[in-house]
């Protein structure tokens, strides 16, 4: 059968990679994904990943009224670190938050490896209608496991943990990185949030809500991962403006299909009825609608306020100037301004 038609595949195809020439290998390391003959960057374990997803969103557009799940761009805020403020800081000697802040984006991706931890209720204790042959089938066959191998690594070849680790080291010359880094991480892990759907247990409420979170974790690392090519390419902050800046681009273009699997297998999920085991029902897309906003909101609201006061922070504590707070009012004055939609305000 050719590809375009089929919808079922195995785990081992979901994480079969394109042949390549050469291999992806940065410090020593190998890591996943690799060129072809022409030299160009081909990402991990897409052979069939791709193809599958577009299938699979091609099936669900053909069946549902609904569109496919989309973040809105309004409600994305600017990186909290900006451009033109983390080139300022550099050029003014002060390196340690744009150091910090890649090493939090690698930390933060390797963390990515607990997506295959994330239990999978049987989809016909809680879904309604038929799902054969859809995305969600395939979260625990292959989509979740690729997922988290090309965040986290796998066995001895390097993901983008590494990759990004690399991408630092490279610009800034091999850094010493503080240990706050990872503790500020572990402190800002909130609570599991109230449920919002009891009715539903526990277990699936958790897969829709992590798979939300993650699908806005990856939409709003977009303007991230242009903020880190940007900067690590300028050759006026970076000692390795090519080889960092190549890194990040290769780590872009492996992400793309995390957005694509995520939004089709919620997108499936909006096209149907999910039940508790009181027998009580909800609309998929009232519950990922729900569980969206609340996610939004606080991302949104973290990024404006929290992340630029901790950055605030960080300059005060290592910028080792007696004229900190000059330098503090020049780089505000180079933040990118921004206000949420609307329908956010309150
Ligand atoms: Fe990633
Ligand atoms: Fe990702």
């Amino acid at each position: 059968m050719p590809h375009e038609s089929r919808l079922s595949f195995s785990a081992e195809e979901l994480l079969a990679n394109v042949p390549v020439k050469e291999p992806l290998i940065v410090k020593g390391v190998r890591c996943h994904g690799g060129f072809d003959a022409d030299g160009g960057y081909h990402s991990p374990r897409t052979l069939w990943r791709v193809p599958a997803v577009e299938a699979w969103q091609k099936q669900h557009l053909a069946t549902s009224p609904l569109p496919l799940v989309e973040i809105p761009e309004d409600v994305i805020p600017p990186h909290a670190l900006g451009i033109e403020q983390a080139k300022f800081l550099v050029r003014e000697g002060v390196r340690e938050p744009v150091i910090r802040m890649l090493t939090e984006i690698a930390i933060v991706e390797g963390f990515g490896a607990m997506i295959r931890e994330l239990p999978v209720p049987p989809l016909k204790s809680f879904i309604r209608e038929d799902v054969a042959g859809t995305a969600l089938e395939h979260l625990s066959r292959g989509l979740f496991e690729a997922h988290a191998r090309d965040e986290a690594g796998w066995e001895q070849e390097g993901g983008h943990r590494q990759m990004w680790d690399a991408a630092r080291d490279a610009a800034f010359s091999n850094p010493t990185i503080s240990p706050e880094v990872f503790q500020g991480i572990m402190a800002r892990r909130g609570q599991e949030p109230p449920a919002m759907f009891p009715e539903l247990g526990p277990q699936v409420e958790r897969l829709v809500r992590f798979m939300v979170n993650v699908l806005a974790i990856e939409v709003f690392a977009r303007s991230t991962f242009a903020w880190a090519e940007d900067v690590l390419s300028d050759p006026t902050v970076s000692d390795a403006p090519k080889e960092a800046a190549d890194l990040v681009r290769y780590i872009r273009s492996d992400e793309a299909p995390h957005v694509e699997y995520l939004r089709t297998a919620l997108s499936e999920i909006t096209a149907r009825t999910l039940f508790g085991s009181g027998g009580k029902e909800f609309s998929g897309k009232q519950v990922v609608d729900a569980l969206m906003d609340r996610a939004l909101k606080v991302m949104t609201r973290q990024r404006q306020t929290e992340r630029v006061a901790q950055l605030h922070d960080v300059i005060r504590r290592t910028a080792n100037r007696a004229d900190v707070e000059d330098l503090i009012a020049q780089y505000d004055a180079l933040a990118t301004p921004w206000t949420p939609p609307a329908r956010y305000a309150a």
